[in-house]
């Protein structure tokens, strides 16, 4: 019986269409094996950055971060790229499925490069490097010896909100009074305030007794951004300038494309990222506004008409024929389970069908590599930012942050 079922999940790996027809059941008989192939990849992976970490021109260490195809190499980047966390952040998710110590050991290596970003209040990006490497670590290794850490970093990241707006400036320096930009990926590093508000600082003297303006700054960012970054159908905005002056407070001055394709089209992790934020803020605080527009949000996407049939969004849902973004998915994907459980009944069991019908193509021969093709990360076909010409159907280390996670989500569910 136990030899049938793996033969049936190995023949489930091999065609995605067969993964979304066998639905929850195999996919999830299946997850042992997809957590020992993504082991296995990243300790090839591992050992190919640890031999490139000291190469950085500034004597600062490099991080993987994707594949540059043409050099047949790792794709590394400095240790103050946005993305830095989400590496130590996937070895992490890697212990928690596998319990080997060699991702444990390797993960405590590659996480405390990030210290230094404790004080870094230069974007809100300090939420993605430190919650998904020190985070990570403090609830798998249950420890709260980087509680320091983390503390500081939310205050370092609070200091980019303003009063005046009820936002944090997502990207550009505090003070400038020309711009202040907001991205729906902010969304995600409110899960660090959230955090701050929520647990006993000991420690760290100058971020403690903050517990109540660290829930307020999220709380009044995700609200503010709910009323001004979203269309009435729910799509999102990339970049939005808000105007500071008197009289204008307040005033979207400047819609920009950003990473999307045009200020009219939906930039698919955007959508995803407020997805999975929208649902995260539901969870840290019961407002039912965010339960309401976590399911608007996710409805625009399930339901565009540019979705394709496999779940893997195109890189913008108004660029339909053009490349999928399996980072898109995987956020996705994170988001709808939870979404599930919150919702409940049949929409809540319609969500999570749709993100296994998303994991279930991403472990497909489809998306997951096979052997070194994209040395050794787990999903092929990831969009950083087209319009840029940056990293355009690639594998990325955040893509494979949020499949593990999500997979991981799957397993725990009842
Ligand atoms: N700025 C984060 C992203 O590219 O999704």
């Amino acid at each position: 019986m136990k030899k049938y079922a793996v033969v049936v999940s190995l023949a489930m790996v091999a065609s995605a269409s067969l993964w979304a027809d066998a639905g929850e059941g195999a996919l999830r008989a299946a997850i042992p094996e997809i957590f020992t192939k993504s082991a296995a990849h990243y300790k090839a992976l591992d050992a190919a950055a640890t031999a490139r970490m000291d190469r950085g021109t500034v004597g600062t260490k490099l991080l993987p971060y994707s594949y540059n195809r043409s050099k047949g190499e790792l794709d590394m980047r400095d240790v103050s790229w946005w993305t830095s966390g989400h590496y130590p952040g996937a070895l992490w998710y890697l212990y928690e499925a596998t319990g080997d110590k060699f991702f444990k050991e390797r993960a405590i290596v590659w996480t405390e490069l990030l210290e230094p970003h404790r004080s870094n209040s230069t974007h809100h990006d300090t939420g993605f490097l430190m919650y998904c490497s020190y985070g990570n670590a403090r609830r798998i290794l249950k420890t709260d010896r980087y509680d320091a850490i983390l503390f500081e970093t939310a205050g370092s990241l609070a200091k980019r909100f303003s009063e005046d707006l009820g936002l944090i400036r997502s990207w550009g320096q505090i003070g400038d009074k020309t711009n202040f930009l907001v991205i729906p990926d902010n969304m995600m590093n409110l899960e660090l305030l959230e955090w701050a508000a929520k647990h006993p600082c000991k420690s760290f003297e100058d971020a403690c007794g903050k517990a109540d303006f660290y829930d307020k700054v999220a709380r009044s960012h995700a609200s503010v951004t709910m009323k001004h970054h979203f269309r009435k159908d729910g799509g999102t905005y990339h970049v939005l300038n808000y105007d500071q002056r008197p009289g204008f407070l307040g005033v979207v001055q400047e819609i920009r494309r950003g990473q999307g394709l045009s200020c009219e089209t939906a930039w698919s992790r955007g959508q995803s990222w407020a997805i999975y934020g929208y649902t995260m803020m539901y969870r840290e605080t019961g407002d039912r506004s965010y339960l309401e527009f976590a399911q608007k949000v996710s409805d625009f996407a399930i339901n565009n008409p540019n979705m394709p049939e496999d779940g893997v969004p195109f890189w913008d849902y108004g660029a339909p024929g053009e490349e999928r973004d399996s980072s898109a998915a995987a956020v996705m994907a994170c988001g709808l389970l939870e979404l599930s459980g919150h919702v409940g009944g049949e929409k809540g069991a319609s969500y999570r069908a749709f993100a296994v019908k998303q994991l279930a193509s991403l472990a497909s021969p489809a998306y997951f590599s096979e052997g070194d093709e994209v040395g050794h990360w787990l999903l092929k076909h990831s969009v950083a930012h087209k319009p840029g010409g940056e990293e355009v159907d690639v594998p990325l280390n955040y893509a494979d942050y949020y499949f593990l996670e999500a997979l991981l989500r799957l397993k725990n569910m009842e």
